[in-house]
């Protein structure tokens, strides 16, 4: 897997993802960039043709069945998620069509754990909804060169909570933000939103991780390392949520037809299974 060399700048930076990929590249797709996008043969879908779909892509990758997140266990949440401004999740963002900071899935999870997002777009915002992707293993790259001691602090066990922000839900998981995974790549649970909680041991801890979240709000806008989807209607994004930061950008519905994406999560990384 070539993914956390590889640059975004091969790729349209913004704007629509028509045509980004044909089918029978998705796999190389996802090896070397860690995101595709496939296209539905309808120029219209419902919901019920993202699930079948969905399905079809979770048997061509192996992703296996959809896997729900430790934060909804016993909620009653469906394995594929509506993700919608009135959605039926309980999840703040999915209220909203607020922004939505930098994170990866799964919040309460130990890193790398869930490997594989989907986000199926069935109808697209009035404007705005971008996806943004970010290569974070890159920037942490980038910096364990530029200032080891910096980088150290984002591995270390106890530098990051991450704690629900589900009114009465009252928890928190602890770990570090990036992890080698032995192949020269990094696992990451790299974010700076509302579910962040810091804990640097010291204060020469404190000035490395200033100087880590420094560099990666420096690096996090260039398009050689974030690439910006608007998803259309009928377009599935598959991601790398182990290895990509994500977050959305602000959006408006039109009412009559608001913005609808389903959602579903998975502990495999996509392989061929043909
Ligand atoms: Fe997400």
């Amino acid at each position: 897997m070539q993914l956390m060399k590889s640059s975004y700048t091969d790729l349209p930076a913004r704007g629509p993802v028509t045509d980004l990929l044909k089918p029978d590249e998705t796999l190389d797709m996802l090896e070397t960039y860690g995101l595709a996008v496939t296209q539905s043969p309808s120029a219209t879908v419902s919901p019920a043709d993202a699930h079948s779909e969905m399905a079809a892509i979770r048997a061509d990758f192996g992703l296996g069945e959809p896997y729900v997140p430790l934060l909804y266990r016993g909620r009653d949440t469906p394995i594929v998620t509506e993700v919608t401004r009135k959605g039926d999740s309980d999840h703040p963002v999915f209220h909203t069509g607020e922004a939505q900071g930098w994170h990866t899935d799964g919040l309460l999870e130990d890193i790398g754990t869930i490997k594989t997002t989907l986000l199926y777009c069935v109808s697209p915002a009035y404007r705005g909804g971008r996806t943004f992707l970010l290569n974070a293993g890159r920037v942490f790259e980038e910096l364990r060169t530029e200032d080891p001691e910096a980088a150290d602090v984002l591995m270390r066990d106890t530098i990051l909570g991450r704690r629900s922000t589900i009114p009465g839900v009252n928890r928190e998981a602890v770990g570090p933000v990036f992890a080698e995974l032995g192949d020269g790549h990094y696992a990451t649970r790299y974010g700076e939103g509302r579910v962040e909680r810091w804990y640097p041991g010291d204060a020469a801890q404190r000035r490395a991780l200033d100087r880590a979240l420094r560099h990666f709000r420096m690096r996090r806008d260039d398009p050689d390392v974030r690439i910006d989807l608007l998803l259309q209607a009928g377009q599935c994004l598959i991601f790398r949520n182990d290895v990509l930061a994500h977050g959305r950008e602000n959006f408006t519905d039109d009412p009559q037809s608001p913005r609808l994406l389903m959602r579903s999560l998975h502990t495999n990384a996509p392989k061929n299974t043909s």
